[in-house]
């Protein structure tokens, strides 16, 4: 499968926003990662609609959503109509997953979920032929710079699993203490889309990111897909 990857803001410097996320493009990341937090789905307050907004002309990358707040359904349309292109809520966040979904397709938006660590990856089953992308949280979701949980391993290969058997390829996104270290684990498990926050914007951005790019290169070129 194509790899995917997705540096999160959530590590950048804001004062130099546009500028950070252009490096990222310039090196050849294909995704922004874009965390909002509310303060009470996770204790953080991160940002909302008038930085996404406000980023949406500095760069043609996919703004991919992670929301990580209480009632999801109340931020589709702000989400959408700010430019979010893929719409990712929290499973545990959700009374009615189904209408969640409905509510993003109807946006004409991708759509994704997410399971925190500690929730059994057998609850996206309903799900497996509604969504466009599952985002196994490797870390507690609510910070940057956290280790990865090796657990989570074991999620994504069965996720993979699971999407298989049903004969599905849908996007497994990973976030969470991923690093030059842990990315490897991550893709022979069966992720396709890397989300990465410290590991790139701290310290130099291009360089990070050239070390990321030529890391995958040299996967796929071990892995066949070159
Ligand atoms: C954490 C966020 C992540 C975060 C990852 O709850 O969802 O996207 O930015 O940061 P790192 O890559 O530093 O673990
Ligand atoms: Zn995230």
């Amino acid at each position: 499968m194509e790899i995917k990857f997705a540096p999160s803001i959530l590590s950048a410097d804001f004062t130099r926003l546009g500028d950070q996320v252009w490096t990222t493009r310039k090196n050849g990341a294909q995704y922004v990662h874009i965390d909002v937090m509310d303060g009470t789905f996770v204790p953080q307050l991160s940002f909302g609609d008038p930085v996404i907004r406000s980023l949406r002309p500095a760069t043609d990358q996919v703004f991919d959503v992670h929301l990580m707040v209480e009632h999801p359904e109340t931020y589709i349309h702000r989400m959408a109509e700010c430019g979010a292109d893929s719409i990712t809520f929290h499973l545990e966040a959700a009374k009615d997953p189904a209408a969640i979904i409905r509510a993003i397709r109807e946006e004409g938006k991708q759509v994704g979920i997410s399971v925190k660590p500690k929730t059994d990856i057998s609850a996206i089953r309903p799900y497996l032929s509604l969504i466009d992308l599952l985002l196994i949280m490797t870390v507690e979701p609510g910070f940057g710079g956290q280790a990865y949980i090796p657990s989570s391993t074991e999620k994504i290969a069965a996720a993979r699993s699971m999407f298989k058997e049903a004969g599905l390829d849908t996007d497994i996104e990973v976030d969470g203490g991923i690093n030059l270290t842990t990315v490897d684990t991550v893709l022979e498990a069966g992720a396709n889309v890397i989300v990465a926050g410290s590991a790139v914007y701290g310290g130099d951005i291009a360089k990070n990111m050239a070390a990321f790019q030529k890391h995958f290169d040299k996967w796929k070129q071990e892995n066949g897909q070159v």
